[in-house]
């Protein structure tokens, strides 16, 4: 069993898990914690009460990987999605590799993006990966043989070529991610009323998105607009208010969630910027908060 009580206690980094139980196609979110706060629509102390098949976790940064060991030990089959992930590596093990089988984008918006959509299933267990073989592939087993009814999923030649190429920079782009999110770490730490992302010494953040949070994230956005500069918002509605699900889950209240929804804001961030550009960002920020 999962010590959550140890878990919400540890410090030193910021924990941001989401957890699903995937049981059925209804999601159940589970916990979401930042390791000070904790939404949880399960018994806090009671791990693993709705006893799930499945659990989907995503992160930005990387996990407690107490809880992966949870998992295994509770026989409880884990997914990752690492479509914001590409890179991130905890104790040099890159993320992908803890769950049974997990899900990566190549969204061109990612740290690693084909020049369309795509993407991939990742695993090491034969029977999953003959499955996701079929499935990709409109339900064949072989050339005449549909074993199940299937989309047709198979990422383009085109674009496995340039991912092919693309994965050579991967690490380089990743790191050069890290120093200018270092650039903003910096460059911001003296801003009360902003909150930044913290990285655990034994991880290797992905830097797919630096978000920080904010209450006055709105008028942020718009100050930054009138200087040229685009922040997005990743995300404005927590996923169990999305309207798809929203009702089918009973308008469940996850008040830590809301919040993160509310108060996030991402700055611009790519291996593409320049030292200068990231100055810029940093420089109007300080403006908008009146600190010189
Ligand atoms: C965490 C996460 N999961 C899944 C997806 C979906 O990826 P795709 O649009 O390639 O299916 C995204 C895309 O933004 C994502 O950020």
């Amino acid at each position: 069993m999962y010590d959550w009580a140890k878990f919400r206690k540890t410090k030193g980094a910021i924990k941001l898990h989401c957890l699903m139980d995937i049981k059925g196609s209804i999601p159940t979110f589970m916990v979401l914690t930042d390791g000070k706060k904790h939404d949880a629509t399960i018994a806090q102390d009671v791990p693993f009460p709705l006893l799930p098949d499945s659990i989907i976790t995503f992160d930005r940064a990387y996990m407690d990987f107490g809880v992966f060991g949870a998992y295994q030990k509770n026989g409880i089959f884990l997914v990752e999605d690492i479509a914001q992930a590409h890179g991130a590596r905890w104790k040099e093990k890159p993320m992908g590799s803890f769950g049974h089988v997990s899900a990566i984008s190549f969204h061109p918006s990612k740290n690693l993006g084909a020049f369309g959509d795509g993407g991939a299933v990742l695993t090491n267990d034969d029977a999953i990966a003959k499955k996701v073989r079929i499935f990709r592939n409109l339900g064949k087993s072989d050339k005449y043989r549909f074993d199940a009814i299937a989309p047709n999923s198979k990422l383009d030649t085109l674009q496995a070529v340039i991912l092919g190429i693309k994965l050579r920079y991967l690490d380089t782009w990743v790191q050069r991610r890290s120093n200018l999110a270092q650039q903003y770490l910096d460059g911001l730490r003296d801003i009360t009323e902003i909150k930044l992302p913290r990285i655990h010494p034994q991880a290797q953040h992905a830097w797919h998105l630096f978000v920080i949070r904010t209450e006055k994230r709105m008028a942020l956005q718009s100050y930054l607009k009138s200087k040229n500069i685009r922040a997005g918002l990743h995300y404005p509605i927590a996923a169990h208010q999305q309207p798809a699900i929203a009702e089918q889950i009973g308008h469940q209240s996850l008040p830590l969630a809301e919040e993160w929804a509310k108060t996030c804001l991402t700055l611009p961030l790519s291996h593409e910027h320049r030292d200068d550009e990231i100055a810029t960002v940093i420089h109007e920020v300080r403006q908008f908060f009146g600190v010189q």
